[in-house]
């Protein structure tokens, strides 16, 4: 694939490109009225990950409205347990469901018909690439099996993962085996991913910030290394973005150990010690959403500091999580802006 004067796919080849290029976590999403009205049509919110003209529209939404330098494929992480059979569904006003899992279903999951339920995502990345900009990146993306295993095991959002932490200390085995097909599962949805247009992936570990230091290593590092080296022994010009959200100090050896391009940051990370882990490697983040809530000087403050500090290094400018629902899309607009330097 040619990724000529694609800004992203240089800095992850380590470039520093100035000014950085910009992407958002969850930049389709419930803030964007025109998000709100196609979602609102489609049915339920995995009708809408499944539609591929539907999940194409949404992707190229945020680009239309604002440029991006990269879209990400309109997808969810739980594509993939839902295409375990786990039964998910996402209940307004609730976040995502599926039937909990326990050892005995673990040790009954098949692989088999995965490919065949997502091949209308894959279908959706073939289609987002043909209507995007030639200059504008395309992202795909899969949970990290930690982060995907906490879901199916409490069959639902926790506050602090405690169903899953326990189930790993009681079931060990059990749980081990979840971790490996996942891992296994999400290298050949990314290798999909990739063959279909995908410029990079990213490896969402949302939840691995609850870990302690030895169940990070085992838990989120070893399956997020064993994903990047199945991808890259196949597709060896991948370029791949890890995300440990909240992992804070552990996050010193997670690119070597993981073998990814470039790690992402969440706003916890403190520039200075963002700076020494952009020595080795680029890096993506780390602006608090929750200052595109506030928007005005909160928001330039936290953009100036991002920029003066990690601007001189490749750097891929983006939230330390994703926008949240009630960011103002006129705030956005000036953060896109103030980036690339237009209103500073
Ligand atoms: O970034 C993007 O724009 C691409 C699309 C994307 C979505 N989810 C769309 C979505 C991506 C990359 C994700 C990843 C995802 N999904 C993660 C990892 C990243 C993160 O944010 O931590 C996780 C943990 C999930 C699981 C998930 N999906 C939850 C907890 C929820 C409900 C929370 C909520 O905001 O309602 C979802 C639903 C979801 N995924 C929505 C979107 C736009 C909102 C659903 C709706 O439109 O009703």
């Amino acid at each position: 694939m040619a990724a000529k004067n694609r800004k992203i796919v240089d800095v992850l080849n380590g470039k520093t490109v100035s000014p950085p290029p910009i992407w958002l976590m969850r930049q389709a999403g419930r803030y964007l009225p025109e998000y709100r009205a196609t979602r609102a049509a489609a049915g339920s919110f995995l009708d809408l990950c499944y539609a591929p003209d539907l999940a194409t529209e949404v992707t190229l939404q945020p680009i239309r409205r604002y440029g991006f330098d990269a879209a990400i494929l309109f997808s969810d992480i739980l594509v993939i347990p839902d295409a375990l059979k786990r039964n998910v569904r996402f209940e307004e006003g609730h976040g995502p469901r599926m039937d909990p899992i326990d050892p005995d279903g673990i040790r009954a999951l098949k692989g088999d018909g995965v490919a065949k339920h997502l091949q209308p995502v894959i279908e959706a990345v073939g289609r987002i690439r043909q209507a995007l900009p030639e200059e504008t990146a395309l992202l795909g993306f899969c949970g990290a099996p930690w982060t995907v295993a906490t879901y199916m095991i409490a069959g639902h959002g926790t506050p602090d993962q405690a169903p899953a932490r326990l189930f790993a200390y009681r079931e060990p085995e059990a749980f081990a085996y979840l971790l490996d097909v996942l891992a296994e599962l999400s290298a050949d949805y990314l290798v999909a991913q990739i063959d279909a247009g995908a410029d990079a992936v990213q490896i969402f570990d949302s939840w691995a910030g609850v870990l302690g230091e030895k169940e990070f290593a085992e838990y989120a590092v070893r399956p997020v290394r064993r994903i990047i080296r199945s991808v890259k022994e196949r597709r060896p010009q991948a370029k791949i973005i890890a995300f440990a959200k909240g992992a804070g100090l552990l996050l010193k050896s997670y690119r070597q150990e993981t073998g990814a391009d470039a790690i992402g940051l969440d706003w916890s990370v403190p520039l200075s010690f963002a700076a020494e882990l952009q020595k080795e490697g680029p890096v993506q983040g780390n602006l608090d959403p929750m200052r595109v809530v506030a928007g005005g000087a909160a928001l330039d403050e936290g953009i100036d500091a991002i920029l003066q500090v990690l601007g001189n290094g490749p750097l891929i400018f983006n939230l330390g999580h994703g926008i949240t629902p009630q960011a103002d899309p006129e705030n956005v607009t000036r953060l896109v802006a103030r980036v690339r330097g237009e209103n500073r």
